[in-house]
């Protein structure tokens, strides 16, 4: 069994979505623990109800960024995890903490990467007038929203659409391929070379949504 820990900072439905694919289609893994920088993040109530291990950890506790990450990979480290998930993490990583966990850390962004790292994804993408948007699972390196892209999935972008709107189109995108690239990972399915990720049964690695 490999250990899964999901960091998240709210609504966690991406951190939902994977817990469920992994009970529903027996992966060799469980979600060993949800951790959050936020107490009051709701994805904590959801992983708590479902008898997963949950720690809250606040990061205006701490002097540093530095300090904050050291504690998190503290709680972190006690799961022995294989790999890390961030599904809605919303936290700037420092580099000893990125590198800790190179290789071995995935992140999910709601835009056409390299295209709209950082916030406010949607309205940026409705205001450089887009015709597709989407979403990109990639492995976390120390560049914000950047890495080795494992799968992404792509969205119209409609005639009138609002930043919420085109958010509602794209998660439902996320909810499939986090837990699909997430599972190639603990199958031993994917491998990264000169910065670009295969599937090594040659498994889409795209899908068009919406
Ligand atoms: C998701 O849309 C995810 O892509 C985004 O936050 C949302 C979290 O939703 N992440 C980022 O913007 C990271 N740069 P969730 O808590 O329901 O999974």
């Amino acid at each position: 069994m490999k250990n899964i820990v999901i960091l998240i900072s709210g609504r966690g439905s991406n951190m939902e979505a994977i817990v469920q694919a992994c009970a529903r289609e027996g992966w060799p893994a469980r979600v060993a623990a949800v951790l959050s920088n936020k107490a009051s993040a709701a994805g904590l109530t959801w992983a708590a109800a479902q008898g997963i291990p949950t720690a809250a950890l606040d990061h205006k506790a701490f002097d540093s960024r530095e300090a904050f990450d050291a504690e998190l990979a503290r709680l972190i480290d006690a799961h022995q995890p294989d790999l890390v998930v961030l599904a809605g993490f919303m936290r700037i990583l420092s580099e000893g903490f990125v590198r800790r966990y190179e290789g071995r850390m995935l992140n999910v962004h709601p835009s056409l990467l390299p295209a709209f790292p950082g916030l406010h994804t949607h309205q940026r993408a409705i205001d450089a007038g887009c015709k597709l948007a989407g979403a990109t699972v990639h492995f976390v390196t120390a560049e914000l929203d950047h890495g080795p892209i494992v799968a992404q999935a792509a969205v119209p972008v409609l005639p009138g659409d609002s930043a919420d709107a085109l958010a509602a189109r794209i998660l439902p995108q996320e909810h499939l391929i986090y837990p699909r690239a997430v599972r190639w990972f603990i199958e031993g399915q994917l491998s990264v070379a000169e910065g670009r990720v295969t599937h090594n049964e040659g498994a889409s690695q795209v899908v068009w949504g919406g």
